[in-house]
């Protein structure tokens, strides 16, 4: 049982079901949820001691608290004998001298137990349901993995996969891990140019795509794109691109470079002898962005990366075998790699796969696939909720969502209000909700309650997971006092963590240690965050310019490099501006080359500029607002005022010393919204 007494002392204990109308009326978030008790009866992990007692065996063994989970979680083909080596930091390894197989961990294990439990059960976007069971996902993979090998792919390649959220992206990866080649997904959604970079700064030997891909009713062409990416530039590494026939559209064919996924497998065995590699073999690759220069390939591990996403389905998802599992994220995130391609499988699961959107062809499509497939377990992001909260509550009520016990979010701080609505109107009041912060870079979940055992408070992630050293400190690397921000570190290296930046060792160690905080012995997780009087976490935001539109990350120097690559533009910068459902919205204060624009060329220039960035870097980064000044705000010393371009773009008085600007009637002019 729960004991709260002790942990929680002073602290407000709502009932459940607490009503809608007060909430919106709370400033200081001071309700809290313990764990229902019939939830709690059938919970891995019970109770703040159980809880606790985990955390002090890490803090007294640590390296033997990670074995012990290495060795329960993971099979070895070859088994470890060396646990941390911090004899390089920040270059740390884990279980370095083990050797195992991802994709083995992942089918292969489960084939004597359970080979015929659904692993997939895939739902298109016009509603078609496709079920893969353990057997057939194992053959699907294995026959791929040997058509790659058919065509000189060899461990160690680098391969671009950009794919519809299909069962065809996971087996795509799957096959990958079996032959130790290191994959980089590139989300279906981003642009030709995008795509360009990051086979570049792979040196990727070959492309995975679809002709097509489909979303909430619309068509996508893939193919094509990736055709644009490699006439950018000297794109010759890639000998091979390997195309699913998903829509079955006319698409043009290079024969020597262009391969059919289904001729390349017809003849393909059905085994495929996983190559076994070393645990800190790179497993895969995904780009992320930061606040300057170009993204940043976060490599990940084999061995401590799988372990990270096996122990947070177990803890923080509180798998049990009847679960049917959904995680919402498109694999072309890191939320798609941990939670669809590679801890539900390691770990043995059911789980749905879903093409579409959350609004297609119906505003209750969640629903209604929660209903269908008796999900248990629906993992999503804040803006989804968002969104879909503003539908209104009657819609959820009219599907059964009894078959629910548990709900998770990620991507952002979830604000109060949405997190009550998730909790009451979709979890009943029954179902823990779990608020997961971590990152591209941590690979699993860092902080987030426990369901059995952490009493939830609306807006926090709670408290660290075992083993996960997590604190807020000032620049010295000092305890932030309580209530008060800091920045949010991870003063321990841990399995899940990245290993570096591809082919970038120095800005690995420059972004993630650096010198000039707690003198670059922690882990700098670019974000600001406070702890309250139970030692909760509460995420404030992050320290850089990087913006958060929609759960994710989109870096400032990006979307600004891509305007002034515009000819008719000659500066520009980018803030992020609150935004009631997709969390942030960019605003861009653009300089023109020329004259300022007229009302009505601006509302033409503003609509270029928007399509233009969207083709650049993908429709997610196209700017909400453009607006037009003659020159950009800048201090005496060139320096870009952030700070005052924020709050114009939210409409604040400004509050910042202004007494630098050299010509401030650009303030009146960045205040016109187009
Ligand atoms: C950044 C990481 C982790 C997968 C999705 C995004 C923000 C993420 C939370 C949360 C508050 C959160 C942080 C973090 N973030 N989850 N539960 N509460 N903020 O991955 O693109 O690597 O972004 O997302 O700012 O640093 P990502």
């Amino acid at each position: 049982m729960i004991q709260l007494n002790t942990f929680l002392t002073g602290a407000l204990v709502c009932q459940t079901g607490s009503n809608m109308a007060t909430i919106e009326s709370i400033l200081r978030e001071n309700r809290i949820f313990p764990p229902a008790n019939e939830f709690v009866r059938h919970a891995n992990i019970t109770g703040m001691k159980t809880y606790e007692a985990l955390r002090q065996e890490a803090e007294r063994d640590y390296a033997g608290f990670w074995a012990k989970l290495a060795k329960q979680y993971i099979t070895w083909h070859k088994p470890f004998t060396r646990i941390l080596d911090d004899t390089n930091p920040p270059f740390y390894k884990w279980f370095d001298d083990g050797e195992l197989n991802i994709s083995w961990n992942c089918l292969d294990r489960h084939l004597t137990t359970q080979a015929n439990k659904t692993a997939i059960i895939f739902e298109s976007d016009e509603g078609e349901v496709i079920r893969c069971s353990y057997r057939e996902l194992h053959q699907r993979v294995c026959r791929f993995a040997n058509g790659l090998k058919a065509l000189g792919i060899r461990q160690g390649d680098r391969i671009v996969i950009y794919m519809p959220m299909r069962i065809e992206a996971v087996v795509a990866m799957q096959a990958c891990a079996r032959i130790g080649v290191i994959h980089s997904v590139v989300f279906g959604g981003f642009s030709a140019k995008s795509v360009y970079e990051r086979i570049i700064d792979a040196g990727a030997s070959a492309v995975i795509t679809a002709d097509e891909q489909t979303r909430g009713g619309k068509r996508h062409a893939l193919k094509a794109t990736v055709d644009e990416a490699l006439a950018m530039g000297d794109t010759t590494s890639v000998h091979s691109v390997i195309v699913f026939r998903h829509t079955g559209t006319d698409i043009p064919w290079q024969p020597e470079r262009d391969r059919w996924w289904h001729n390349l497998t017809a003849s393909q065995s059905d085994e495929c002898e996983p190559i076994w590699v070393n645990a800190e073999h790179p497993l895969f690759t995904l780009y992320t962005s930061g606040s300057t220069g170009k993204p940043k390939g976060v490599q990940h591990s084999s061995a401590g990366y799988l372990l990270g996403a096996i122990v947070s389905m177990q803890w923080v998802f509180d798998y049990h075998s009847e679960d049917i599992f959904w995680c919402t994220a498109d694999v072309g995130w890191v939320t798609g790699h941990s939670y669809v391609t590679y801890g539900p499988l390691a770990i043995g699961a059911t789980q749905v796969i879903f093409e579409g959107t959350p609004t297609y062809p119906h505003a209750g499509r969640f629903w209604e696939i929660i209903q269908k497939h008796r999900v248990t377990t629906f993992y999503t992001a804040p803006t989804a909720i968002r969104s879909l909260i503003k539908l209104g509550p009657d819609l959820p009520e009219k599907y059964d969502l009894s078959s629910l016990r548990l709900l998770g979010s990620v991507g952002e701080p979830i604000n109060p209000e949405a997190w009550m609505w998730y909790y009451t109107v979709i979890g009943q009041s029954r179902c823990p909700v779990v608020d997961t912060w971590w990152q591209t870079e941590t690979g699993s979940h860092m902080i987030a309650p426990i369901p059995g055992a952490i009493p939830a408070k609306p807006g926090s992630c709670t408290l660290p997971l075992p083993g996960i050293d997590a604190a807020v400190v000032d620049e010295t690397g000092l305890p932030a006092e309580q209530g008060k921000g800091g920045f949010l570190v991870i003063k321990r290296p841990f399995p899940s963590m990245l290993r570096t930046l591809w082919n970038d060792p120095e800005r690995f160690r420059n972004t993630y240690f650096p010198a000039d905080i707690a003198g670059g012995h922690y882990y700098l997780a670019g974000d600001s965050a406070h702890r309250d009087q139970d030692g909760y976490f509460w995420i404030m935001g992050r320290i850089d310019d990087v913006l958060n539109v929609s759960g994710h990350r989109l870096g400032t120097m990006e979307i600004e490099s891509a305007l002034v690559a515009h000819p008719l533009v000659a500066e520009a910068a980018v803030v992020g501006k609150p935004h009631e459902i997709r969390g942030e919205v960019i605003v861009a204060f653009v300089v023109l080359r020329g004259k300022l624009p007229d009302d009505q060329q601006a509302a033409e220039i503003a609509e270029t500029l928007r399509e233009w960035v969207s083709s650049e870097i993908g429709a997610i980064a196209r700017p909400e607002e453009i607006r037009f000044g003659e020159n950009l705000p800048k201090t005496r010393s060139g320096k870009l005022m952030r700070r005052l371009l924020r709050s114009l773009a939210r409409g604040e008085t400004i509050t910042q010393d202004i007494s630098t600007l050299e010509n401030p009637v650009i303030l009146e002019q960045f205040s016109q919204t187009i």
